[in-house]
């Protein structure tokens, strides 16, 4: 049986890739950015998952104003990491595990989540800056330690699906991963956030204090969590803070208690408040 073994909220700026990427990570402005991974890069190491699934957004990337899905799951055998203005990212091609992505579409669709099926797919940013950050360095030429399967959640245009949907499609993904034969160790990632807002009279916005508190609630009273508003995360984290609705779909897909193992939160990085916390399932 494929089982769920933890749960991994992470933030996603471009310019985090290019710090990796261009090799100045210890520079002064970065250093104490990856040095809140470090801890990370040890338990992937150690935990060693078979699959990822990854819940992230697209920027514009794969989608734009002419097809706008809320959720989009990525079926195809691998993702080619894509040209965001100035050349695709050096990191390795991102392989799914096809069969378990089949298996979670009919499950999901079955259960009443009309999710659209991506048999072709570029991921930009929002899924390869997670993955980077998690396992540090990997060249192109090589592999990612493990597949990985996307799923692309709408927080572009509005309207975003709300939190409380976000976190029963957790629910639905977990049930959907637990039911199949194989033998797995899936980890679920819920990527974006924290606060930030890129554009307008706000631009540069960070909310320290609410980010704390959802870094809190997540494990306390994730029930709760899950059915504030878009409102409440556009007033207090920023227009782009609304990505964090994706960590719901990541904390619903987990036991109702978890234990918090690890916790890391910087400003700045670019734009946004990087924010990041590792959740175990805690035994039943
Ligand atoms: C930044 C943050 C984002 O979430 C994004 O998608 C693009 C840019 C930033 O902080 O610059
Ligand atoms: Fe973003």
């Amino acid at each position: 049986m494929a089982r769920i073994t933890a749960g991994v909220g992470v933030s996603h700026v471009p310019a985090i890739g290019v710090a990796m990427d261009t090799g100045i990570t210890d520079q002064p402005y970065w250093k104490p950015v990856f040095d809140g991974f470090q801890y990370s890069r040890e338990w992937m190491k150690e935990k060693k998952p078979d699959v990822i699934f990854l819940v992230y957004n697209d920027h514009c990337t794969a989608f734009d104003a002419s097809c706008i899905p809320t959720f989009a799951l990525g079926a195809a055998a691998e993702f080619q990491p894509a040209d965001e203005g100035w050349g695709p990212r050096p990191v390795p091609v991102v392989k799914n595990h096809q069969k378990l992505a089949s298996h979670i579409a009919q499950s999901l669709i079955l259960d009443e989540f009309d999710m659209t099926i991506m048999n072709e797919m570029e991921v930009d940013h929002g899924l390869t800056v997670p993955l980077s950050v998690m396992f540090g360095e990997v060249a192109p030429e090589d592999e990612w330690p493990c597949l990985v399967i996307p799923l692309a959640v709408n927080v572009v245009q509005y309207p975003a699906p709300t939190g409380n949907r976000c976190f029963q499609l957790g629910k639905a993904i977990r049930k959907a991963i637990e039911s199949y034969p194989e033998d797995l160790d899936v980890m679920i990632f819920g990527t974006g956030g924290m606060s930030h807002q890129l554009q307008y009279k706000r631009a540069g916005l960070i909310n320290a204090e609410f980010d704390t508190m959802f870094l809190d609630m997540l494990t306390e009273d994730p029930v709760k969590l899950s059915k504030m508003p878009h409102v409440d995360y556009l007033r207090e984290a920023g227009s782009e803070g609304v990505e964090m609705v994706m960590w719901h779909v990541m904390r619903g897909a987990l036991n109702d208690e978890v234990k918090e193992v690890h916790r890391h939160y910087h400003v700045p990085a670019s734009n946004t408040a990087v924010g990041h916390i590792i959740l175990e399932n805690v035994a039943a």
